[in-house]
């Protein structure tokens, strides 16, 4: 009887798989799935695979267009689902069509492809939240399906070697750790939608000026234990579908024709099975392909617009070169291969989108979830914050922080559910400057309802003066916006906003300053206001969000991702020149704080650090070492008065000086504790994170010694010292 339930069994499957490749596919591997269909497939079909149109403008050359930024018809005789590869991290960017001066521009999808945009890629990362990425994720790459969309072109974790760089808003700060760990979580979340996350822009695309050209120049150990290093956690933490290869070049290399960095070290060392697109323009040559490159992005449609170099890189002549057998034919199978072993592995073939309307107020609530644990308390004397809930006059200044919170600008930027909150205005290119339309002063009125709140657009310093000093406290918002395409001229604020604080400091010595910035900023007032509150581009709540820290509904628990350096000069590079070459090798794997640490420089702010309205303390340190494997224990206690999270922060030192800088951060974990209560909290720190990159050698090398151990509030506040005494060892590359 068994025998005959089992040939009954085995011969139904054998059906299915005849009548449904697919269907009978789904118990196999996303490998195993690829090769069975790249087996049914001609050279014609595979060809198809490695090139996306760019169908911004849906300019509709290629039916079945939607408006993404790069999007490969489906093949509909072998059950291949279309690609729509659209932005970003933020959320799903709904490309505007300029309508000329004076107007507001069109949408490629209309009104109802506006979206909920979460707060900067950066306020993410000052979260220390893997989960507040997962959750951000998750909810963006939701609307995207619901959109049609199966490709998020999100993931971008450039390190911050350069405050000023104009997307430093859509990046994860300076550390690999943190940035890998927090982008980690943002992958993982995308792609439990069924959709692919591209982590991007491998690699050292750390500066806008000259970005399609200029060349970022690193020796390898540096190279290794930062920018790629990040990559490296980050692609094994969160599993992306795909990688973006920059526009820039690498050590005279651009990146998508530079075999070193896609072949040998991402494809190769790191095992990476996923594919590499390139970004919009970045390709070079038919020969990318035997670099690495896998698919050149947003070709032309026939429409004649492209930001190609040269929209027919894989078109023409890259049949030809195969026909030539300059490009092996099993060259062009491995491309494919990864494409579709990506898009079985994250569910393109299983769930496709289903368009449906977005469900806004549930998305609303994690952009504002997020928003509350980025913000982050920088200063707070005179126990200024929270304001008291008897306070009777509220002076709002400035930055229409009567109606709507600033966003960054590019192909980051979201088009928020309603419209932005005032006329979006044009950037220096083809980015737009949008405020998303959530009130700080409406949210922090329902908090105080029994205060008088009054508005001042802060045009007149000496009228928005005479009104903070009538009041019983004064708030300044300032802003800096940034945009992809272009970086900061400098650290400071723009439009005399610091003549305003200090006029409005002047006239009332409550004066709390909230910063909306993509990035680092100087800050010359700081001595002079009570308070400043760090709330980044906050996203589709960020009024709510900034109203509840301000007015203690919640407690602050941002830790700044990036260092505020006092002045440029503090920088490796104090101005950014119009060079075709930038010098990283000047920090070298030095970055953020690890370089203020071995120049012994005094940052405005530290990285790690942020302010809470409770205390908290760290005691009971115990470090257990077995081998390369380090374990650190210690003990939280939220001293104070009022409930909170908290990120105490492990670092690392290498023995002798033998590191890139005097400590490393090796770990962290933020946790939620009322008053009076404690929790233990163990860190495992990753063996790379003792090791240096041994070039020669081709391998991560631990050396034997005595590793200090640091317990901290912030880099520069560490509380609990120890030592794991480690043996000599190895880690693979
Ligand atoms: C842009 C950006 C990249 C983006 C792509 C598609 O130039 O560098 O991040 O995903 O083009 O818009």
């Amino acid at each position: 009887m068994k025998l005959t339930i089992a040939r009954t069994a085995l011969f139904t499957a054998l059906s299915l798989a005849s009548l449904s490749p697919a269907l009978a596919d789904q118990t196999a591997s996303p490998d195993q799935r690829a090769a069975t269909m790249l087996k049914r497939m001609s050279l014609e079909d595979m060809h198809h695979m490695v090139q996306s149109y760019n169908d911004m403008m849906a300019l509709q050359q290629q039916p079945g267009g939607i408006g993404a930024a790069g999007y490969v018809p489906a093949l509909p005789k072998l059950g291949i689902p279309a690609q729509q590869q659209n932005d970003a991290g933020i959320g799903v960017h709904n490309y505007p069509i300029d309508q000329g001066p004076g107007k507001q521009p069109a949408h490629v999808r209309g009104e109802a492809g506006n979206t909920t945009p979460l707060p900067s890629t950066l306020a993410i990362a000052a979260t220390w939240n893997p989960q507040i990425a997962y959750e951000g994720g998750r909810m963006i790459a939701g609307e995207a399906h619901r959109q049609g969309i199966n490709v998020l072109l999100a993931g971008g974790m450039n390190l911050t070697r350069e405050p000023r760089d104009g997307r430093t808003f859509e990046y994860l700060g300076e550390d690999p750790l943190l940035a890998a760990r927090i982008d980690g979580g943002e992958i993982r979340g995308i792609q439990s939608q069924h959709v692919i996350s591209t982590i991007k822009h491998y690699a050292l695309n750390d500066q806008e000026t000259n970005r399609l050209t200029v060349s970022s120049n690193i020796d390898e150990r540096a190279m290794r234990e930062s920018d790629l290093f990040a990559f490296e956690l980050a692609i094994e933490d969160g599993h992306p579908g795909s990688v973006m290869c920059g526009y820039n070049k690498v050590n005279g290399v651009w990146d998508c024709s530079n075999k070193h960095l896609l072949n040998d070290i991402l494809k190769g060392d790191w095992k990476y099975p996923g594919w590499v697109m390139t970004d919009w323009g970045a390709d070079h040559g038919v020969m990318d392909a035997m670099a690495g490159t896998d698919q050149v992005s947003g070709i032309d449609a026939g429409s004649g617009f492209s930001l190609g170099q040269s929209s027919s890189t894989f078109g023409a002549p890259l049949l030809q070169a195969i026909g030539k057998g300059e490009i092996p034919r099993g060259r062009l199978e491995d491309m494919v291969h990864r494409i579709l072993r990506s898009m079985y592995a994250v569910g393109l073939f299983d769930h496709p989108p289903v368009i449906k309307p977005l469900d806004v107020e549930a998305d609303a609530l994690v952009a504002q979830r997020a928003a509350e644990q980025a913000i982050v308390l920088l200063k707070n004397e005179q126990d200024q914050l929270p304001l008291k809930s008897d306070i009777k006059t509220v002076a709002i200044i400035g930055s229409h922080a009567d109606v709507g919170v600033l966003s960054g600008g590019g192909s980051a930027e979201v088009w928020p559910i309603g419209g932005p909150a005032i006329p979006a205005v044009k950037g220096p290119d083809w980015q737009w400057k949008v405020y998303d339309p959530s009130s700080p002063m409406k949210a922090l009125q329902k908090l105080l309802p029994n205060a008088k709140i009054t508005y001042d657009d802060g045009t007149d310093p000496a009228k928005a003066a005479a009104l903070a000093k009538s009041s019983d406290v004064a708030l300044v918002f300032a802003t800096q916006w940034t945009c992809e395409g272009v970086d900061q001229p400098n650290l400071s604020l723009s439009d005399k906003q610091d003549d305003l604080i200090d006029t409005v400091a002047a006239a009332n010595t409550h004066t709390v300053v909230v910063l909306e910035n993509g990035g680092p900023v100087k800050m010359p007032w700081l001595s002079k206001v009570n308070a400043v509150v760090e709330a980044w581009y906050p996203g589709a709540r960020g009024g709510e969000a900034i109203a509840g820290v301000l007015a203690g509904k919640v407690n602050p628990s941002g830790r700044l991702p990036v260092t505020f350096p006092q002045d440029e000069q503090q920088l490796p590079r104090p101005q950014i020149t119009n060079a075709q070459e930038v010098d990283y090798n000047i920090e070298g794997a030095a970055v953020g704080y690890k370089w203020f640490d071995k120049k012994n420089l005094q940052p405005l702010f530290p990285f790690g650090f942020g302010l809470s309205y409770s205390r908290f303390d760290y005691s009971d340190l115990h470090v257990n070492t077995q081998g390369k494997r380090v374990t650190v224990s210690f003990k939280v206690s939220n001293v104070g008065d009022h409930a909170g999270m908290d990120t105490p922060q492990v670092y690392v030192s290498l023995p002798g000086d033998s590191g890139e800088a005097p400590r490393r951060l090796a770990g962290f974990e933020k946790v939620s504790l009322q008053p009076g209560q404690s929790r233990t909290v163990s860190v495992t720190i990753d063996p790379r994170l003792l090791a240096t990159f041994d070039v020669s050698g081709h391998q991560w090398k631990i050396g034997a010694g005595s590793y200090p151990i640091q317990v901290g509030h912030s880099s520069r506040d560490l509380a609990l010292k120890g030592e794991a005494a480690v043996v000599a060892s190895t880690v693979a590359p």
